[in-house]
Order: C-alpha cells, then sequence, then structure tokens
C-alpha cells in the first residue's frame, strides 16, 4: 500500500487568528509566509506552511495535511483509500504551493488532506522566539480509540509504536515514534500539538522565554515513558494546548522493530508494546498531569 511518510501541516479556527498568529511568530518563532484575507500561512524550515489559523466560532483543529513519497502516485492513494468504502475529493490548488491534493475525512470529524511534493520548500531558521525544528505530532482526545487507530493504520499506513492500556495509541508514519496520537475520553477534539526543540538545553530556554511572555508551564518539564521525549506543555492563546518536545524515540528499522537504544529506556531493546495504565508511562520523573491538561 502507499502511506504518508510525514505530516507537513495543521488547520486551526479559532476567533481570533490574528493573536494566534502573533504567538507563533514571537513565542515559537515560526515564520509568517502568506496570508490572505482568510488565513495565515506559519513556517519552520522544511515546508511552506506547517501551520494554518483561520476565524472560527471556537479554537479547534480541523484539518492535517500528509506527504506521500516522491514516486508515490496520488491517483493509486486515492483509489486505495476510496477502496475503504470512504468518500474522497480531488482539489486542484486549494493550497498555497500544493497542486493537487486527496480529501477525506477521517472517523473523528478531521479532515485528512495528503498530497504529493517532490522538491522540499525549505525556509531559513528564524532568529527570534523558541524555533523549533519542525511539527512533531497533533494528539487527539476520541471517542473510539480503536476505530481510528484502525483507519490511521489501515487507510494511511501508520504502525502502531505504543498503546497505554487500551485507551491511548501512539502512531507513527516515519521513524519518530509518534505523529498521531488518540486517547478515548468520550468526545472527539484536540488534544495538543507539539514541535520538536534541540535538546534539553533548548526545553529549559524555551521555558524561560515562555515564562518571561507569560506563558506558564500547564505540565512539565518531565520525561515521558511512552515515547521517552522530555516534554513541557503550556496553552496557546487560543486554548489549545502546545507541548515542546525533545529526544523522542525513533524507530531504528521496521523490520527489525526497535527504537534507537537510549539509557534512560527501561527495556533493552525497546520495542513497540502495550503499558500498563502506570504513573511511569505518563511521566518518568514523577509529576503526573493536572486536571487542567484535560479542559
Ligand atoms: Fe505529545
Amino acid at each position: 500500500m502507499i502511506g504518508v511518510r510525514k505530516i507537513v501541516y495543521a488547520c486551526y479556527e479559532m476567533p481570533d487568528p490574528q493573536q494566534q498568529a502573533e504567538y507563533y511568530t514571537d513565542i515559537l518563532g515560526l515564520t509568517l509566509i502568506e496570508k490572505d484575507k482568510d488565513a495565515v500561512y506559519l513556517a519552520h524550515t522544511i515546508d511552506h506552511h506547517a501551520v494554518v489559523l483561520r476565524k472560527g466560532s471556537e479554537a479547534k483543529c480541523v484539518r492535517l495535511g500528509f506527504q506521500i513519497g516522491p514516486d508515490d502516485d496520488l491517483g493509486a492513494f486515492e483509489r486505495q483509500t476510496a477502496a475503504h468504502g470512504i468518500k474522497t475529493v480531488v482539489k486542484k490548488d486549494s493550497e498555497p504551493t500544493i497542486s493537487e491534493l486527496v480529501s477525506f475525512e477521517d472517523p473523528k470529524g478531521t479532515v485528512i488532506e495528503v498530497f504529493r511534493r517532490p522538491e522540499m520548500l525549505t525556509q531559513k531558521f528564524q532568529r527570534k522566539g523558541i524555533v523549533p525544528h519542525k511539527l512533531g505530532h497533533v494528539a487527539f482526545h476520541v471517542t473510539d480509540v480503536k476505530a481510528v487507530t484502525k483507519f490511521y493504520c489501515d487507510v494511511l499506513g501508520f504502525r502502531v509504536s505504543d498503546w497505554m492500556g487500551e485507551f491511548f495509541s501512539f502512531l507513527r508514519c516515519g521513524v519518530d515514534h509518534h505523529t498521531i496520537n488518540l486517547m478515548e475520553t468520550g468526545s472527539n477534539r484536540h488534544f495538543h500539538t507539539a514541535f520538536e526543540l534541540r535538546d534539553w538545553s533548548h526545553l529549559e530556554t524555551a521555558c524561560d522565554f515562555l515564562s518571561l511572555n507569560g506563558y506558564k508551564m500547564l505540565w512539565g518539564p518531565g520525561r515521558h515513558g511512552i515515547g521517552h521525549n522530555l516534554f513541557a506543555y503550556h496553552r496557546s492563546p487560543c486554548g489549545l494546548i502546545t507541548e515542546l518536545f525533545a529526544e523522542l524515540d525513533q524507530m531504528k528499522d521496521e523490520a527489525l522493530g526497535y527504537f534507537e537504544p537510549r539509557p534512560w529506556h527501561r527495556d533493552n531493546p525497546q520495542r513497540p508494546k502495550v503499558w500498563a495504565k502506570d504513573p511511569s508511562a505518563a511521566n518518568l520523573w514523577g509529576p503526573m498531569p493536572p486536571e487542567e491538561m484535560m479542559k
């Protein structure tokens, strides 16, 4: 099958996209690359845009864009998707720099857009703000984690990296431990959007920079058990949660099926597994997420 290889962008609606755009440029350090009457496009270094903001009645994540391989056939991908009984639409020039994409809905109502891009569209690293390496993952609350997990695996080619019990799945489409994670909580909505930083010192600098600009940590810094990434969560101006992370587990080789060895792993080798619902799966350093994280 043709599977997606990379998340490229996430699109959000909110009452005040201008305020959110200032947060992305001045605090996170993304580049405002394009703006039209409806949308603001923000870039990191390897794509034309990683974040799209539009006006809406409430803050939510409405669309995700994924890239297939440069030699993959988008028409074949569409046929493969339609064969699952999914209604697909081909759109021309609906997104800046993307001439053609296949659009369909996932089971929780998020629009998925898949496209081919032979060339990377690189930008310079910004010089102000936190300046993440990239958009890393988007996490969602879902009402049926098994159904949505199956969709991402069967339709988009994701692989399961880990489960926490039967309620929280972590899915990869490349070497990164997770690009999508899904937690069953009784509603379908955005949980958090995560950007990758360099390392622990970058995370420290970012936490100080957030604090100087009036942003308090929601949870962390800490080190997750599942994925083993360093993490720190805060709430963005529109109310959606942002995670900054570093040192996420990397799948060494799909056939060999293990994550690159790290001294903080408890398993050696570390392989995909079902984790018990245990505090160390959430934070190896101890503190559990506050109630506020679930709002
Ligand atoms: Fe995360």
